[in-house]
């Protein structure tokens, strides 16, 4: 999509540049037109299919990520503007076999549906909790106000946020044991679309 090949409807060649960035702690190229999104660039040319294409506008939170340490909604960002950040994606999130707590934390509080928003939910959630490490009810649901459920799943999500930063607060060792002592992967005759990691589950 971004090889800038094609041209536009009154016959110009759009002009492309070449875009440098670290996506998921990996350093990543691609060719990009100026009006290609942040969105399009992870979703086509980087293949990061996690993070969701819903509104294009700004309004449902879906295709939520990390850029710089901010939460942004990847459709609003041009990709040309994200030159030589960091961004995070869902596909950033788990460590190998170990889910991140709030992974952990949504399959345990039952905070994923049909799956659709949980890529951006989870993303929105990390950037909250990288911020402020042990939020109160009012400070998770403003900080998911952007991220829109069309399930309506909206408490067991903010259960599963407030689960998620009580388990970061334990100490270390307790932590560990709880990641040594969590199943692995998909449980045997589970749904693979209710699990909330967007590799299993692309759209
Ligand atoms: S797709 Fe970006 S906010 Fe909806
Ligand atoms: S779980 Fe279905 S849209 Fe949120």
């Amino acid at each position: 999509m971004t090889s800038g090949t094609a041209s536009n409807s009154v016959g110009v060649e759009p002009s492309v540049s070449p875009l440098e960035l670290t996506v998921n702690g990996r350093s990543r190229r691609a060719l990009v037109s100026s009006h290609h999104t942040l969105l399009e660039v992870l979703r086509t040319d980087l293949g990061l299919t996690g993070t969701k294409e819903c509104c294009l506008v700004g309004e449902c939170g879906a295709c939520t990520v990390i850029l710089d340490g901010r939460s942004v909604d990847a459709c609003l960002v041009l990709a040309l503007e994200a030159a030589g950040s960091e961004v995070v994606t869902i596909e950033g999130l788990a460590e190998a076999d170990d889910l991140d707590a709030l992974q952990q934390a949504f399959l345990d509080n039952g905070a994923a549906q049909c799956g659709f928003c949980i890529p951006g939910q989870l993303i929105a959630a990390r950037a909250l909790l990288r911020a402020i490490p042990e939020p109160s009810r009012a400070e998770v649901e403003d900080g998911l106000a952007g991220n829109l459920c069309r399930c309506a799943g909206y408490e067991q999500i903010i259960e599963a946020v407030l689960d998620a930063a009580e388990r970061e607060a334990r100490p270390a060792a307790v932590q560990a044991a709880d990641r040594a002592a969590a199943p692995k992967g998909i449980p045997e005759g589970g749904d693979p679309a209710a699990v909330p990691d967007a590799r299993v589950a692309p759209q």
